[in-house]
């Protein structure tokens, strides 16, 4: 399919998908590539314009990266970020060199030409600023269109050449303008009319996945999420029976966890999956037993997940492919630019080296959760499921802190089903986008009637985001809070003390571990 298509050449910035996810957001195709990758994979993207990210190396120094020098000849529109904008300076004959002063954070901005990048914009603007090098000569036939009041050079043109550049992130929320910038640059320089939609991304992503697979089997590890259910589906309606659900019941499940997800993809369910349901409680709790480093637990359960795939592979027969619901978030938090199976590991909780699949398909590597919705509406799945909280692959395992075993892991899922309750009871299940129960190692000294009790410590966390890369404490009423501590304490044997979790992210993650 022939489509209107931005490509973010990624030279190891944080923000780069955020780049692309607001090109996304004008309505036109969005992907991000390595800055390795060769002219002729370019030019068979056929792309409008190009995008150089930010990154943390020097253009000068021992660390630079660049891309293939024919980039610069190519005739397409290329906008450079930060890295990238440096990038342009460098090698077009300008010169980089580290700026007088950094600048981090919001930053004024004055604007000094509002031809293409800045049409439609005020004489000051606040972008965000992230730099220690700055742009001290522009290259040939480039002029100014914003400066600060430390950085001559805050953004630059040249319309004959079609290459801009600034030294700010347009992408991040704190740029005022920035995604203004980002539609100057796309329909304004690049020409895009900005007619893609989600439902397009569904439509060359069946395709995409039709011809990889060919009429080899799919196996789909789905956990009931948000995320492995949306691939489900869309696996589903890109190759039908040739796929199979595996629902593997960890013993780390939210309490009814189990029925809920066979009551929605089993048999009975409305969608026409082969679905198998394995139960492999007993089997994780033995490997978890005495475990207690976070890394090594994730590995453990990814393991030993990978394993019961690849045994329900064997059973089916000829099974090539496995399916992750990996999205964007996943894949950063683990490392970006690293190996696939470090890329992997927040998704099922660290994959082991060898996996036994000719291929892993992770249809929504790139999308952020509220697009992955986004693509989950359009499939036609139930809103109830679509905005479900999002539930980690290693499930409960990294909600308790220390070893888990069988009876924290009963302690921990009444908890969280109270928690759950009393948030839907007080209508604030659509406003907090993530509240769960976790157990702390710690035990603490209580009373009950006229005993001394020596019990665990239940934290309860709820937080607000729009990403799940940053996150906010909740602000839950007292008198919610108050209901839920009091029914843990009364109805969860072994909890005598219930914590609030304030804490936001950075510094805390979301989960525990
Ligand atoms: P953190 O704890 O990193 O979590 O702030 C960010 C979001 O990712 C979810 N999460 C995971 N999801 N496998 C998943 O599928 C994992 O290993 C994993 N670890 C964290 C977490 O629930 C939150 O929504």
């Amino acid at each position: 399919m022939d489509k209107e298509m931005i490509i973010v050449l990624d030279f190891g910035g944080q923000y780069n998908q955020l780049i692309a996810r607001r090109v996304r957001e004008c309505n036109v195709y969005c992907e991000v590539q390595p800055y390795t990758i060769s002219i002729e994979e370019l030019k068979k993207k056929n792309p409008k314009g190009i995008i150089l990210t930010g990154g943390p190396n020097s253009v000068y120094g021992p660390k630079g990266l660049f891309p293939d020098q024919q980039l610069w000849e190519m005739g397409i529109p290329i906008l450079g970020i930060c890295y990238g904008a440096q990038l342009i300076t460098y090698v077009l004959g300008g010169k980089v060199s580290p700026a007088p002063s950094n600048e981090y954070g919001k930053t004024e901005i004055l604007v000094d030409s509002k031809e293409c990048l800045f049409k439609g914009m005020e004489d000051t603007e606040i972008m965000w600023m992230s730099h220690s090098d700055h742009i001290e000569i522009m290259p040939e036939g480039f002029h100014v269109t914003a400066h600060t009041t430390v950085c001559p050079v805050a953004a630059m043109e040249n319309p004959e050449k079609k290459m801009y550049g600034t030294q700010f992130h347009p992408e991040v929320m704190h740029s005022v303008k920035g995604k203004e910038l980002l539609a100057n640059f796309v329909y304004g320089a690049c020409g895009c009319k900005g007619d893609w939609k989600m439902d397009s991304f569904v439509e060359t992503t069946v395709d995409e996945i039709r011809r990889k697979v060919g009429d080899g089997k799919v196996l789909c590890a789905l956990s009931g999420g948000v995320d492995s259910s949306v691939a489900a589906v869309l696996l589903s309606k890109a190759v039908g029976k040739q796929l199979t659900c595996v629902f593997v019941n960890h013993g780390l499940l939210r309490k009814n966890e189990s029925e809920e997800v066979e009551a929605v993809f089993g048999p009975e369910g409305p969608y026409d999956l082969n679905f198998i349901k394995v139960d492999a409680r007993q089997r994780f709790y033995d490997k978890l037993a005495g475990i207690t480093d976070p890394e090594a637990k994730r590995k453990t359960i990814g393991e030993e997940f990978i394993r019961v795939f690849e045994e329900e592979a064997k059973k089916i027969g000829a099974v090539d492919f496995l399916v992750q619901g990996t999205i964007y978030p996943d894949v950063i938090e683990s490392g970006l630019g690293e190996s696939r199976v470090i890329k992997s590991h927040h998704n099922v909780g660290g994959l082991p080296d060898y996996v036994d699949f000719k291929e892993i398909i992770e249809p929504l590597r790139m999308l952020f959760k509220d697009e992955v919705r986004k693509v989950g509406l359009e499939l036609g799945i139930p809103e109830y499921l679509v905005f479900r909280q999002p539930f980690p692959g290693p499930g409960l395992g990294i909600r308790i802190i220390g070893e888990v075993t069988p009876e924290k892991v009963k302690i921990v899922q009444e908890a969280d089903f109270i928690f759950r309750e009393e948030i839907a009871k007080a209508g604030l299940d659509k406003e907090i986008n993530q509240y769960f129960a976790a157990l702390t190692n710690m035990r603490s000294v209580g009373v009950m009637g006229d005993f001394r009790t020596y019990d665990y410590a239940v934290a309860l966390r709820a937080v607000t985001t729009s990403d799940f890369m940053t996150a906010e404490a909740a602000k839950i009423p007292w008198d919610v809070l108050e209901k839920a501590v009091s029914r843990i304490g009364n109805e969860v044997d072994h909890v005598n003390r219930v914590f609030y979790d304030c804490t936001g992210k950075p510094p805390g993650t979301i989960e525990f571990e």
